[in-house]
């Protein structure tokens, strides 16, 4: 049973296509991450698992049930078994409660025994390196770290069983960073947590995941595991995305491959495949038929009619975009 499954799904905001046709498997206690440029579709990915968005069209399950029936059997179980850190996750919290009235509410929502989730709530404070004094502060009193640190322990407050982080640690200095994410892995591997994390460092990817997902335009292009990716990705979009991640450029000696050209909009997608009017290695096919997700090696799957056309290697004498011509 996979802890998180999507069979084709769609998310549409009227003509805006937000996810277009998405596939892909979870399994418990798996650390995937999701990568993609800005308007790809991760936040409304995330949206969607934990019930904040419905699907348009194709079915998401969490532990082998659909996410409406969840809500409809269980709502308060399902809200315990998938928790988000989003972004801005504070921003949205009352600014006339102090930290420990937030956490007492939330205990309460969720009937969790009061001693026990106390307990929890001080484990969580020192792993986290937050003082018990933070709980007698308002919102507007704690930095923006000891937001990013608070955010954390109010989902796995929960103790969750799937955990869903859109950029848990941006904005925080390297060290900071580290020692956040080393953290997460010790406590994702304690409550044997499935986990999925996006974030635009690569470098972050690179050393929490063992899969990635790579996302363009609302659609899946990669899939694959996450060491093998970083040395050959299939996609030419992996290709460009990751050339320009300094640990693996520095490791190739290659020249980021920079791309040109707008992203296309969600509302009219190029013909073809998504990525053509972008693509430096785009041939006539790739204009006129959608590629599907096929299986490649170890467990890859790619979208594209030309894998593995693109590589580092090349990224000092590629051309940038053409319109695909035969
Ligand atoms: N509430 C919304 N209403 C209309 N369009 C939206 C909304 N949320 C997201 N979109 C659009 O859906 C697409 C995917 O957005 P999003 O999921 O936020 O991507 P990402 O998190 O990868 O940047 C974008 O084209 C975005 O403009
Ligand atoms: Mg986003």
């Amino acid at each position: 049973m996979s802890a998180v499954s999507l069979s084709d799904v769609s998310v549409r905001y009227g003509r805006v296509r937000g996810l277009d046709g998405v596939s892909f498997a979870i399994e418990a206690g798996e650390r995937v991450g999701l990568v993609g440029e800005s308007g790809s579709g991760k936040s409304t990915l995330c949206r969607l698992l934990v019930g904040l968005r419905a699907a348009t069209g194709g079915e998401v399950r969490i532990l082998d049930r659909s996410i409406p029936d969840h809500l409809k059997a269980d709502p308060s179980g399902f809200r315990r078994t998938v928790q988000l850190v989003m972004q801005d996750a504070l921003a949205s919290l009352s600014p006339r409660m102090r930290i420990r009235d937030l956490l007492a509410e939330a205990i309460k929502i969720h009937a969790l025994p009061l001693e026990e989730a106390w307990d929890w709530i001080e484990t969580l404070l020192g792993r986290l390196g937050l003082s018990p004094a933070i709980l007698d502060r308002y919102p507007h009193e704690i930095s923006g770290g000891q937001a990013r640190r608070l955010a954390i322990l109010r989902a796995l407050l929960l103790k969750p069983r799937i955990l869903v982080a859109d950029e848990p640690t941006a904005g925080l200095d390297v060290s900071v960073q580290g020692g956040l994410l080393n953290l997460l892995i010790d406590i994702q591997q304690e409550l044997s947590l499935t986990w999925l994390l996006i974030s635009h460092d690569l470098r972050v990817i690179r050393r929490v995941t063992s899969r990635v997902i790579v996302m363009y335009l609302g659609q899946v292009v990669e899939e694959s595991d996450t060491e093998a990716l970083f040395r050959r990705p299939a996609h030419p979009y992996s290709t460009a995305l990751l050339s320009v991640d300094a640990s693996n450029a520095a490791e190739r000696g290659a020249r980021p491959i920079v791309l040109q050209g707008e992203i296309p909009s969600p509302v009219n997608p190029p013909s073809g495949c998504r990525f053509h009017t972008r693509c430096p290695v785009a041939k006539a096919q790739c204009r006129d038929k959608m590629p599907e997700l096929q299986p490649l090696d170890g467990g890859r799957r790619v979208r594209c009619h030309y894998p593995y056309s693109l590589q580092f290697d090349q990224a000092s004498t590629s051309t940038f975009a053409r319109e695909a011509s035969s």
